[in-house]
């Protein structure tokens, strides 16, 4: 039997993994092995995620315990000769050379081809897959000129810190007086100078890179490069809102012919994708961060022609960066390892 081990499986990332790989023929193949840095846990069944010794033992270790802790094991493991596959979630190995990033339905090629020279995988920033998952067919039609992008991106996404401390802040707010003109001057006295998540959008995420980017910004086109084998132009925006589990794009797309906006709708249409009627009912009701939880598809919708150049199309959509944006790039190339 495979041996399996999951490192971070108490995580918002890890925890989705492994409730999507319950019904996977996964748990059929393979005995799973549950690994923890958190010393309380180590008992039983739960082992100690910094002994080299028996993760050196597993014939695939997924990883969903962040950059530094891969950083760290990954560099003592590979003085080891390990044989095994490495699986990770976070973004440390993905612009690695010895790595390849996972998105199955984009660069199945590239993962067979890799599969017989590489022992590191990684999935890629949420942002991308979803972005690159609606594009699918466009890409495979060789049609897209450039993207750009403005990200609405969930409090999930930077971790269950962020998440306590915007429920706090909601709470902190539940006897505030309800008279309009005051109750702004209550809540910024509430906060205490602080400013809050709630009621409010951060136009940065993670650290500063080139060019008057964030790293998050800077992802999009180098990880979304990388996937695809080839040079693809995407310029982001992104911002932190208070949306739960999904994150939100604005897209601004360029094609490179001219194209009626029935074409756009054809073309968007796939398995991986729920394309919303561009009314108000739908678009309120449907093409929401709310709504959107928990769902597998990338919900689509807004779709427009711009008003000034042929060829430049808009539109908006909705992905859960917990399941597409994460788990479930890494649980399908899991399934593709154990094929
Ligand atoms: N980098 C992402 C974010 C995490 O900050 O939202 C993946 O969802």
């Amino acid at each position: 039997m495979i041996k399996l081990g999951i490192i971070g499986w108490r995580g918002l990332v890890g925890s989705v993994f492994l409730n999507r790989i319950k019904n996977s023929f996964i748990n059929k193949h393979c005995e799973i092995f549950l690994f923890s840095t958190n010393k309380i846990l180590i008992k039983n069944n739960v082992f100690n995620a910094f002994d080299t010794k028996i993760l050196l033992n597993m014939n695939i270790l997924v990883c969903c315990q962040g950059s530094d802790y891969t950083k760290n094991i990954l560099k003592k493991i590979k003085t080891k000769k390990w044989k095994g596959y490495w699986i990770d979630s976070s973004s440390f190995l993905r612009m690695n050379n010895e790595s390849l990033i996972v998105l199955d339905p984009l660069n199945k090629n590239l993962i067979n081809k890799s599969l017989k020279n590489k022992k590191f995988f990684a999935g890629a920033n949420c942002t991308v897959s979803l972005a690159l998952l609606l594009f699918k067919n466009f890409l495979n039609l060789n049609l897209i000129e450039w993207i750009s992008s403005s990200s609405y991106q969930a409090i999930s996404g930077a971790g269950s810190k962020l998440i306590s401390e915007t429920i706090g802040e909601i709470n902190s707010t539940k006897n505030l007086q309800t008279n309009l003109l005051s109750l702004e001057k209550s809540i910024k006295l509430s906060f205490n100078k602080k400013i809050p998540m709630v009621f409010n959008a951060k136009p940065w995420i993670d650290k500063k890179v080139n060019f008057g980017q964030t790293k998050e910004e800077w992802k999009s086109s180098s990880e979304a490069s990388k996937i695809l084998g080839e040079k693809i132009n995407i310029d982001s925006n992104c911002v932190r809102i208070t949306s739960l589990r999904c994150h939100s794009q604005y897209f601004l797309f360029k094609i490179k012919k001219n194209l009626h906006l029935n074409n756009i709708y054809e073309i968007l249409n796939d398995k991986y994708v729920y394309l919303v009627k561009n009314d108000e009912n739908h678009s309120k009701n449907i093409l929401t961060p709310y709504n959107v939880c928990g769902k597998l598809k990338i919900f689509a919708g807004r779709i427009k022609k711009s008003l000034f150049d042929n060829k430049i199309f808009s539109l908006f959509s909705v992905g859960d960066q917990l399941l597409w944006g994460a788990a479930e790039p890494i649980k399908r190339f899991t399934e593709i390892l154990l094929n």
